[in-house]
């Protein structure tokens, strides 16, 4: 009895479904408007400005939400400058200490250990070669920052993983495992 009733289910299931189904016009949409999108007119004439359009581009020496403009060259000069005149701007406490070590946990362990001797898990398989330790390299935080920034010979930028305040938290960290070094 029960498979009876199953098989009527199913037979009218599929007669609502296909009998009002017409191949010559468009189906049925869900959710039209992802179909459909409202259109914005960007390029209206407008009277408040002097060209006539009301689309704009930004005014010279803006920046977007967020960035904060860096002074330095991509270039071994910008790194130098950096390297003696670039200071932190975030006090040195346990707070910024510890996202340091969470983010260079994330982005940087992999290459250059958690202890900072070169010795992460792509060093020990041998899968990227030439990672220093810390200990042998003369850097300053803004060294550290600058690299983080534009990258340096085989080391990428990280400037679109953190931003400027995680940038520094993260240099505060490195230069804490730099001490440790050499101890
Ligand atoms: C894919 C591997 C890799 C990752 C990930 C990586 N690095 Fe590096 N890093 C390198 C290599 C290779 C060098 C050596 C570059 C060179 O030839 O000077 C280097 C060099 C450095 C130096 C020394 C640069 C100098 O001034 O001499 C610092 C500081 C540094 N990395 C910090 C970091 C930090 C902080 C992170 C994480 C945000 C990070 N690195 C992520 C591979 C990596």
């Amino acid at each position: 009895m029960n498979r009876v009733i199953n098989y009527c289910f199913v037979i009218i299931t599929c007669l609502v479904m296909f009998s009002c189904f017409d191949p010559s016009k468009p189906n049925y949409q869900y959710f039209p408007n992802m179909y459909e999108s409202v259109g914005y007119e960007t390029y209206e004439e407008s009277s408040a400005f002097s060209n006539g359009i009301e689309a704009q581009l930004p005014v010279e020496g803006t920046i977007s939400r967020g960035w904060i403009p860096y002074e330095f060259q991509d270039s071994n000069e910008g790194y130098d400058l950096a390297k003696t005149n670039l200071l932190s701007p975030l006090e040195k406490n346990e707070q910024n200490l510890s996202q340091g070590k969470e983010l260079y946990t994330i982005y940087c362990a992999v290459c250059h250990g958690s202890k900072g001797d070169g010795q992460g898990i792509l060093t020990k398989r041998e899968k990227f070669l030439g990672i220093p330790s810390y200990a042998d390299r003369d850097i300053t935080e803004g060294s550290v920052y600058h690299v983080l920034m534009y990258g340096r010979n085989l080391m990428g930028s990280h400037s679109s993983q953190v931003d400027a305040k995680e940038r520094w938290q993260i240099t505060q960290y490195v230069m804490s495992l730099r001490e440790n070094l050499v101890k």
